[in-house]
């Protein structure tokens, strides 16, 4: 979480960092600041303020036109309240040096009182101030800031991504990360540094991806990248392939909605070129893989957790391997026993999630192979992968998940095919028909999207609902959790997703007179449509206010029903999910919710 930019080149900094920030602030939005060098030797400017950016947008009473460097944060809270003396940058004694930085220091109270120590005064309560002395310290002696950075690095525990600049060389901007996201833009006589991509699309397509424990300097026309010891490293260079206009919001009220809207187009493109003429699937990236394998384990966090519970579903059926799928942050901490026979599949849109990449390190080291299905091209998880599946589904700004999510559940379909392809466990027949039901979703998602008023209008009508329930079976029941989750991060009302077969264990006593269900059913030919009616009878009868998400082949008489499309039951979350999407986008404008910023949230949590 946080968000990073620091720009050098000649024009005015500020408004290259502040544009920068606006796309980062999805990472994090307690409070946000900026440091600006705009005269050699002499303090630096800085401006932070608690709260949103606009906060300190609306400080800054001039552009510094002068500043030609400059870094910048948006703050997701760990250690020391939102405010502004937490804010970042923090800065050094002498304000001629600034640091900003995501992640954790572990090792900063020990840092703190051998500072404090050596005579440093402390102004806020951040593990991050302990950086900017620790470096000012070294500086003292080395009177080069990489060389300092490379020092400090070397004394930090814990993960970060730091920016550094100090105003005796007012045009460089030193960067270092561990276990924390951090990419390089390369523009025309000026440069980029930054936590993701989005920060610079606007300006340039040409990246770097920095690895593990690497120090950056970054000039105007310069890169030169190290590790901790001063070596030289070729940091790998990549092309950015999103469309700079698919960071705007693009006439949409919210990012979210925008990313709703985007689904058939994500869709289409995560199965681009994935079918051959004979409906061969063709995946190459998986071509390191020995799929000689007897376990698939799927890890992942919050939504693209969702993913892969509804995506066992399917890859199991079909590859015939079983599969589990498990919280990467539980994972990390049992002894898990794996092989190189287990595949583990870990599923993030950022690629940067800190609990997903530590339980991936941990099943590489229990010798599992490695398959990461990502939205974030060059981030740390397929980075450290085996091998990688994109699911190309354009940046995701909004933090609630949508779009991420569709494609994850398709990538993971089309690595099931892929498997039981490889494996023959499917008929060349199943194949072809199940290629022509995945190429067929985009244009359903669509026509979903088409006739979504309705179900707007009726969401407003339960605006004043304490409690909502969503209940499903086979994979409706993981598409169940879905919705409650994202009623929960959007609306920030009670919402749970139950199996309706555990109803009778306990949930039912939650139904009250008016309490609101939404039922997933699948299609009339799955055995446990009867089921899922009788489980709606059930709350029916107990008062429950009933929204069913149901294709034409049932029949059911409940007071709102949601028409989908027809699809197989497998994938019919890829369906069922977007009305659900769309309810709890609706409550939360219905309730005067921030949106695409919930509270307390951040879209890439990369602390564990
Ligand atoms: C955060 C976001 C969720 C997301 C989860 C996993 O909690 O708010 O929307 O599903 O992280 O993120 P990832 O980038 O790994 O998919």
């Amino acid at each position: 979480m946080c968000g990073i930019v620091g720009y050098t080149g000649p024009n005015p900094a500020l408004s290259k960092v502040i544009e920068g920030l606006r796309r980062l602030e999805y990472r994090g939005y307690d409070s946000a600041g900026v440091a600006l060098a705009t005269t050699l030797s002499q303090p630096l400017f800085v401006a932070k303020k608690a709260g949103k950016l606009i906060n300190l947008e609306n400080e800054l009473a001039s552009d510094h036109a002068s500043a030609k460097s400059g870094i910048g944060h948006t703050r997701w809270a760990t250690h020391g309240g939102p405010t502004d003396e937490n804010a970042h940058p923090h800065i050094s004694d002498s304000g001629k040096l600034a640091v900003i930085h995501n992640g954790i220091i572990e090792n900063y109270v020990e840092l703190r009182a051998y500072l404090e120590k050596c005579g440093y005064k402390f102004n806020s309560e951040t593990d991050t101030e302990s950086v900017v002395h620790l470096l000012s310290e070294e500086y003292k002696t080395t009177k080069d800031l990489s060389a300092a950075m490379r020092l400090v690095c070397q004394k930090l525990r814990g993960s970060f991504t730091l920016l550094a600049i100090h105003s005796d060389d007012p045009e460089t901007i030193v960067g270092a990360r561990r276990n924390s996201p951090l990419v390089v833009g390369l523009g025309e006589e000026e440069n980029f540094l930054a936590s993701d991509v989005s920060a610079f699309i606007a300006h340039t397509k040409r990246a770097l991806e920095l690895g593990q424990d690497q120090v950056v300097t970054v000039t105007p026309n310069e890169v030169n990248v190290t590790d901790l010891f001063g070596n030289g490293v070729t940091p790998k260079a990549f092309e950015i392939t999103w469309d700079a206009n698919s960071a705007e919001r693009g006439g949409f009220a919210h990012f979210m909605l925008k990313e709703i809207f985007e689904q058939p187009k994500a869709i289409s493109d995560t199965l681009a070129g994935r079918f051959n003429d004979e409906g061969k699937v063709q995946i190459p990236e998986l071509k390191n893989l020995n799929l000689g394998i007897d376990r698939i384990l799927i890890l992942a966090c919050g939504t693209a957790f969702h993913a892969g519970l509804i995506g066992k579903y399917a890859l199991e059926e079909w590859s015939k391997i079983p599969v589990d799928v498990e919280l990467a942050s539980e994972f990390r901490y049992r002894k898990p026993v794996l092989s190189k026979n287990t595949l583990v599949i870990t599923i993030s849109q950022s690629g940067e999630t800190m609990d997903t990449l530590m339980a991936l390190r941990y099943a590489k080291e229990l010798g599992a192979q490695t398959l990461s299905v990502c939205n974030t091209i060059g981030s740390t998880i397929p980075r450290e992968s085996d091998a990688v599946f994109y699911t190309h589904a354009g940046p995701e700004i909004a933090v609630a998940s949508t779009k991420a999510l569709l494609t994850q559940i398709v990538g993971i379909h089309l690595v099931g095919l892929f498997i039981a392809q490889e494996k023959s466990s499917l008929s060349t027949a199943q194949i072809n028909s199940l290629a022509a039901e995945l190429s067929a979703l985009p244009n359903k998602v669509e026509e979903i999207l088409e006739t979504v008023e309705p179900l707007r209008e009726m969401t407003r009508g339960f605006k004043e609902a304490t409690s909502v329930l969503f209940l499903g079976r086979h994979v409706g029941f993981p598409a169940a959790l879905e919705g409650a989750l994202k009623l929960k991060e959007l609306a920030y009302m009670h919402a749970e997703g139950f199996a309706g077969g555990e109803l009778k264990h306990g949930p039912i006593a939650l139904i009250e007179q008016g309490t609101p269900v939404i039922a997933v059913l699948p299609p009339e030919s799955s055995e446990i449509a009867e089921k899922m009616r009788s489980n709606i009878q059930e709350i029916k009868a107990r008062g429950a206010r009933v929204i069913a998400i149901a294709d034409s082949s049932i029949d059911i008489d409940v007071p709102h029903l949601i028409r989908i499309p027809k699809t197989i039951e497998l994938l019919q979350p890829i369906l069922s999910i977007v009305p659900m999407q769309v309810f709890a986008y609706e409550m939360a404008v219905a309730r005067g919710n921030d949106v695409d910023q919930p509270r307390n949230l951040a879209k890439s949590v990369t602390v564990e």
